[in-house]
């Protein structure tokens, strides 16, 4: 049965990182032909001008003046979207660990989460949407047609994090990212504000068993059944 929605419909992926969120959101995205939003990107960017224009991350009213006016645009690329900013190519400064902690921090201040969330829901426009984060499901689009909530041991995520990054030529230590990566799930998942946890009607997903195409088809699978393709 195909369910009349008024909106165009969402796919929401949450999860911590290293759980495949990005590459199967980015797939989804790809294949059903639908618009995809990386939120922690915008996230990211808010550390990096902060870091960049030396404002304190406790600095809630100057944090959230950057959100509100990153002058972001993504532009096609080969693998997935190249990130600029007032014109300046900054997907490798976005994607780097450094960037990833410093997003961690903003990301816990109410008046950036705020300044970021109607930016966010402009981006659902037809034919659909797959909205990659933390809070896609639970506060950003709480009535998205679907729920993803991804999980992976630590150790998996660290691993996964570890190839990614050494196929790349980074000079990366396991144990490092493993202790980065418990210390982020703890203040994600414990901040007062959007903590990342699963929507109650999310369908939950465990990649520590499962690949990325098996993932994938659940997901499309799951689509289906609910008629948004
Ligand atoms: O998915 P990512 O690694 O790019 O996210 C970077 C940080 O941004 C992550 O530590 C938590 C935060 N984030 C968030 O709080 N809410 C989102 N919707 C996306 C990311």
């Amino acid at each position: 049965m195909t369910i009349p929605y008024t909106q165009p419909p969402v796919i929401a992926v949450d999860g911590p990182s290293g759980t495949g969120k990005g590459t199967l959101s980015l797939k989804l995205a790809a294949r059903l032909g639908w618009h995809f939003l990386d939120s922690g990107v915008l996230y990211r960017l808010v550390g990096m001008l902060a870091d960049r224009q030396a404002v304190a991350l406790d600095d809630a009213p100057s944090l959230a003046r950057l959100a509100a006016q990153l002058p972001l645009e993504f532009r096609p690329g080969r693998e997935a979207p190249e990130i600029y900013l007032a014109g300046e190519c900054v997907t490798s400064e976005v994607r780097l660990e450094s960037t990833g902690a410093l997003a961690s921090w903003v990301a816990a201040c109410p008046e950036v989460r705020g300044a970021l969330l109607q930016r966010q829901r402009e981006l659902r426009r037809a034919p659909g949407l797959v909205a990659d984060g933390r809070d896609m499901g639970t506060v950003v689009f709480p009535d998205a047609q679907l729920k993803i909530f991804l999980t992976a041991s630590p150790e998996i995520r660290a691993e996964r994090r570890y190839k990614q990054l050494k196929g790349k030529g980074f000079d990366v230590n396991l144990a490092r990212l493993l202790e980065d990566i418990r210390e982020r799930d703890e203040r994600d998942s414990k901040r007062a504000i959007a903590p990342l946890q699963p929507a109650l009607d999310a369908e939950i997903l465990d990649t520590n068993l499962l690949g990325i195409a098996e993932v994938e088809d659940r997901v499309m699978r799951l689509a289906y059944s609910r008629g948004l393709v």
